[in-house]
């Protein structure tokens, strides 16, 4: 039987920028339980909640105090739990952002069982992606621990059994309180080279990312836990082959059932660093996503995303966030949504929210962000180069509240909002996504075909036009039905052969009936043939 995932859209909540009931200026969960029906509205199935776990907040929850409690900010495990509830009332699934390769310094463990983290006499030059070195010196222990990311997000020590039990223990206990999978947070640098060796260039990538134990661990992960529940998870997985993500989501593999790659957020930087920006390519983007299409078609399953709260938004990013916000931003959604695999909407994508452009970096708030600003300026890189890599990549692109209405701070708090809201929001907000020809609107047919046409899930993917420049055409097909799906890149007017079919969807309002495919600026036309016609 097909696995219910295969057809579902799932809708990313930041609960840090979601909305605010309480007047703090963050976001909470009973703000959560109030949008549930704005979610529902769009069609979403399933909501992934960023973590809202018990942290001091030194990545914005990413780093976690304790598994089984709630962060103060958002609420109390009563509110989780109406939240939990009140989702399943309206038919929407929930699944938990799960943070076990590091914990915050603060987990009790850190001090208790300092065998669960990773602890040498001496530092090798692996860097943190944070900036500076991975390890820090810990005066209670005498040694130098392990954190890929901040300082205060030591990696656990996977080669610890006792310490796998103790999680997987508490992953049964949020399953059996109802909900309903995991996004499993950087899932694949689990397991490190025990010999810790010097990396070339302090790149310590090719000693963590898929490491030696790492099938072992998510087998024996999902015979003890992920196997006993109907649910569904999704790996974190940067520096992925489509070999290894067919490794761990082949099903008889017993292991996930899809991860998030990176390969396609990373054609518009060079040498493999974030923060150096070059051009996008398009027909290096086609060629991407087609590689994974085909690589993961009856073996294993994608996910598919352009925005999380980790990535610019993308209209801004690969689209027109002026003059042809809304058509960019519909033509992207129509370019991801027809491909297979299950998509991920990111909260505001919906409505076409832009990246951010704050003036200083005092108004920044991602450590990612300011420890990297830090360092360049350490360097003596003057601000005004530094600034525009944090425009177009910082994280808080991603993170500025969500825009509710009109009203002061878009409507998402009452108080002085934890990070500045994008003066877009005028606007660019919620309240409008009802009016003719909206970007919501657009995304609630995305989701309305997937779940009508069966092609969309379960046909071959065939890429068209692969050497034009400005066109990303595809065609998806099974023996009933065949979808073609053309979309302009460019804001010039483009020319291409008329696909057979029936025009099923268009971001324009006139579509001329001619002989060729006259694509306008930011176009996307899909067409159809088969039964549903
Ligand atoms: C990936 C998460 O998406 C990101 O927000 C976080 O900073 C790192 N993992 C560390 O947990």
């Amino acid at each position: 039987m097909e696995k219910w995932w295969k057809r579902a859209v799932v809708y990313q909540v930041y609960p840090r920028s979601f909305m605010d009931t309480d007047g703090d200026g963050i976001g909470d969960l009973n703000g959560i339980t109030e949008k549930l029906d704005y979610i529902a509205e769009l069609g979403a199935d399933v909501i992934w909640l960023s973590p809202v776990y018990d942290s001091p907040n030194d990545d914005n929850g990413y780093d976690i105090r304790d598994y089984q409690s709630i962060m103060t900010e958002f609420g109390t495990m009563e509110d989780f739990d109406r939240l939990l509830a009140e989702a399943h009332a309206r038919g929407l699934k929930l699944i938990m952002d799960l943070v076990i390769n590091h914990t915050s310094d603060e987990h009790e463990w850190f001090r208790t069982k300092p065998e669960y983290y990773i602890w040498r006499d001496k530092p090798n030059n692996w860097q943190s992606f944070f900036s500076g070195t991975a390890w820090a010196y810990d005066e209670v222990q005498k040694g130098y621990y392990l954190h890929l990311f901040s300082k205060k997000q030591p990696d656990l020590n996977w080669e610890n059994e006792e310490m796998r039990e103790e999680l997987y223990t508490m992953m049964r206990w949020w399953l059996d309180k109802g909900v309903d999978g995991f996004r499993m947070d950087v899932i694949n640098m689990i397991s490190k080279d025990p010999a810790f060796p010097e990396a070339k260039d302090g790149d310590g990538n090719p000693h963590f990312l898929n490491g030696p134990e790492i099938h072992r661990y998510l087998r024996e992960m999902n015979d003890r836990v992920l196997s006993h529940y109907d649910i569904v998870t999704v790996g974190e997985m940067p520096g992925t082959s489509p070999e290894h993500a067919r490794a761990y989501t082949r099903e008889e593999n017993k292991e996930l059932n899809m991860i998030f790659t990176f390969e396609h957020m990373e054609l518009d930087q060079t040498a493999r660093e974030k923060w150096n920006l070059k051009k996008l390519d398009l027909r290096e983007l086609k060629a991407n996503m087609e590689k994974w299409q085909h690589a993961l078609h009856e073996e294993g399953w994608n996910s598919l995303y352009w925005n999380n709260h980790d990535q610019p938004r993308i209209v801004s990013r690969f689209g027109n966030d002026g003059e042809y916000r809304v058509e960019s931003a519909k033509m992207l959604g129509a370019c991801l949504h027809f491909m297979q695999g299950t998509p991920y909407i990111y909260q505001g994508e919906e409505l076409g929210m832009t990246n951010v452009k704050f003036d200083s970096i005092e108004e920044y708030e991602d450590i990612e962000t300011r420890n990297m600003y830090s360092e360049k300026l350490a360097k003596g890189i003057p601000p005004e180069k530094i600034m525009p890599a944090i425009w177009a990549k910082g994280r808080d692109n991603a993170r500025t509240p969500m825009q509710w209405s009109n009203e002061p701070n878009a409507g998402f708090t009452k108080g002085t909002p934890w990070l500045k809201v994008n003066p877009s929001y005028p606007k660019i907000n919620a309240a409008c996504r009802n009016e003719e020809g909206s970007i919501f609107s657009f995304y609630q047919s995305l989701i309305r075909l997937r779940k009508k046409l069966e092609v969309i899930t379960n046909g071959t993917f065939t890429l068209l036009h692969r050497e034009h420049p400005a066109i990303f055409a595809y065609e998806r097909e099974t023996k009933a039905e065949k979808i073609t799906v053309c979309c302009n890149f460019s804001n010039q007017h483009q020319l291409i052969a008329r696909p057979n079919g029936k025009l099923l969807l268009s971001n324009y309002k006139e579509v001329e009936e001619q002989p060729d495919l006259f694509l306008r600026p930011y176009e996307t036309a899909v067409f159809y043939s088969g039964p549903a016609e």
